[in-house]
């Protein structure tokens, strides 16, 4: 990743100015399927709501992601929530994720394609994995996010190597963002 694009999201966080709102309908829809001990990384997890909820549950969570400024905010929350949670500065395209194993991987709003070979080595026997991401067809509706970041339509499913699909879904959510959706194990 260029330093500008780094930047650019750094830049995009302190407009936000926020901290970590709740974890997303989706991984508390399946929260009760996890495991309540063990370790879980949350690639590309942002100011860290997802992260946020899974040390709640009991897990031992790092949260990668670029922006320095959305980990300090997640450090932050986490220390005000009296939770443990490690923030790595990470650029994931450049040198991948960090070594596992993880019971639970999270990837939330974020497509980056050659992670889905990098799973089954950082992911634990019978660990989790999480993702979801919007496709095409949500740019008939949203403007955001833009081409390049999106899915195509109808391609989750070929991405997957080595791990067992729980659940793969894809359509309009009730949030209105058309998002593939998949729950696979290793
Ligand atoms: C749309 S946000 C999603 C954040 C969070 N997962 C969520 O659902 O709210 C995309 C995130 O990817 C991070 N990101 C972009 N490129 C990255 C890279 N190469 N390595 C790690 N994180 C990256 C950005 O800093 C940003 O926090």
């Amino acid at each position: 990743m260029a330093e500008a694009d780094r930047e650019r999201w750094n830049q995009r966080y302190r407009e936000r100015g926020e901290g970590p709102g709740a974890p997303s309908d989706f991984l508390r829809a399946w929260e009760d399927r996890l495991p309540r001990a063990g370790r879980a990384l949350d690639v590309a997890g942002g100011l860290g709501q997802d992260a946020l909820g899974l040390a709640r549950r009991g897990l031992d969570v790092t949260l990668v992601d670029v922006s320095d400024v959305a980990l300090e905010a997640a450090a932050a929350a986490a220390r005000a929530q009296g939770l443990a949670l490690t923030c790595l500065p990470r650029d994931v395209e450049a040198v991948g994720p960090p070594p596992g194993p993880f019971d639970v991987v999270v990837c939330l709003n974020y497509l980056w394609r050659p992670l889905f070979a990098a799973l089954p080595g950082v992911l634990a026997p019978g660990g989790w994995f999480l993702f979801a991401q919007p496709t095409r067809k949500n740019l008939t509706r949203h403007a955001h996010p833009s081409a390049r970041f999106l899915l195509e339509d109808g391609e989750l499913p070929g991405l997957v190597q080595g791990l067992r699909v729980v659940e793969l879904t894809e359509g309009w959510t009730g949030a209105g963002r058309h998002e593939a959706r998949l729950v696979a194990r290793r």
